[in-house]
């Protein structure tokens, strides 16, 4: 059995090593003292006697700068460092290079799942990096769950996956609580809304697959919506927004975005069109 580290015991990173630590010697360190009390694992003192005690270093802290500042490079040699932590591409290659000066090896990693999803298999696992190392420790990191997959070799890419993936989560999480504020101040039962929403976001696997067949293709087909019926649409909740004095600013952006597409002469386009005109968009 191959030994692991894991850095940082944050909800994801306590998750992490309780997966790890079940199947095999784990080594955890934190910042605080404590967040290990519940693990069967090995406590290190510090930061870097937690990195001599592995060859692969696993590190779920805050940001990539973190990363960086609990990573001393006297104990890199011969280790593989894969980060969880968020963070940029430009950030994921610049942490690469500088653990590869270090002779380590940098893996970029991204994880798809809550922290109690981990060590199942809803949870999945992009990688990003030296595909040799991917492979030399993939049989240890299967303890986290069974969809590990192998992005590239640029450590870059797994940033860039999770930024694109975040960009929907969070515009859609702000679509959410908007709607359960415009509920609220209509008089509507939030937990009825949040059924027949349920019932809606049934039909977003379709949606997603729809639009991405025409980013995809570069064909932009209005047979099941046009962005004039979009912009409709959008007008009268935007007038129910204003309505009940609640910020419009998110939809409002939206809208605008769809009238620059209009604008350039592609009403009759379905939504994905969108995503051509939003490359023209003025930095505010
Ligand atoms: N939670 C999720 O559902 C989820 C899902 C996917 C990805 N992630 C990613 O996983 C990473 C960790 O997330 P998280 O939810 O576990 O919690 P978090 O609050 O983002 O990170 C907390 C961890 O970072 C450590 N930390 C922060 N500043 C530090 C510093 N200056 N020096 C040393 N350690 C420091 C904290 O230490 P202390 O314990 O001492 O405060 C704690 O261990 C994030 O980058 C996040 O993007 C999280």
């Amino acid at each position: 059995m191959t030994s692991v580290t894991v850095l940082g015991l944050g909800p994801m990173g306590h998750a992490l090593a309780s997966a790890l630590s079940s199947q095999h010697p784990t080594t955890v360190w934190s910042r605080t003292p404590g967040r290990a009390d519940d693990l069967d694992a090995e406590v290190a003192d510090t930061a870097p006697l937690a990195i001599a005690a592995s060859p692969l270093v696993v590190v779920c802290v805050r940001d990539q700068e973190v990363t960086r500042a609990v990573l001393d490079p006297a104990f890199l040699p011969g280790r593989t460092v894969l980060s969880f932590s968020g963070g940029t591409p430009e950030e994921a290659r610049d942490l690469a290079a500088w653990v590869r000066s270090h002779r380590g090896e940098y893996v970029d990693g991204v994880v798809v799942a809550t922290p109690e999803a981990i060590g199942t298999a809803e949870a999945a696992f992009y990688l990003s990096g030296p595909k040799a190392a991917v492979e030399q420790h993939a049989p240890t990191l299967l303890a986290l769950g069974e969809n590990l997959q192998h992005l590239g070799e640029d450590p870059g890419r797994g940033a860039a996956l999770d930024a694109a993936l975040q960009d929907m989560l969070w515009t859609s999480m702000s679509g959410v609580v908007h709607m359960l504020a415009l509920a609220r101040a209509e008089g509507l039962s939030i937990g009825q809304v949040a059924e027949q929403a349920t019932a809606l976001l049934g039909f977003f696997p379709d949606f997603v697959g729809a639009l991405a067949e025409q980013v995809a293709t570069a064909s932009y087909p209005g047979d099941l919506g046009t962005l004039d019926s979009t912009a409709g649409v959008m007008d009268h909740v935007l007038r129910t927004i204003r309505a009940n004095d609640l910020d419009d600013a998110v939809l409002s952006a939206s809208r605008e975005q769809v009238q620059r597409a209009i604008d350039a002469g592609h009403g009759d386009d379905g939504f994905g069109r969108l995503a051509d005109t939003l490359s023209t968009v003025v930095r505010r």
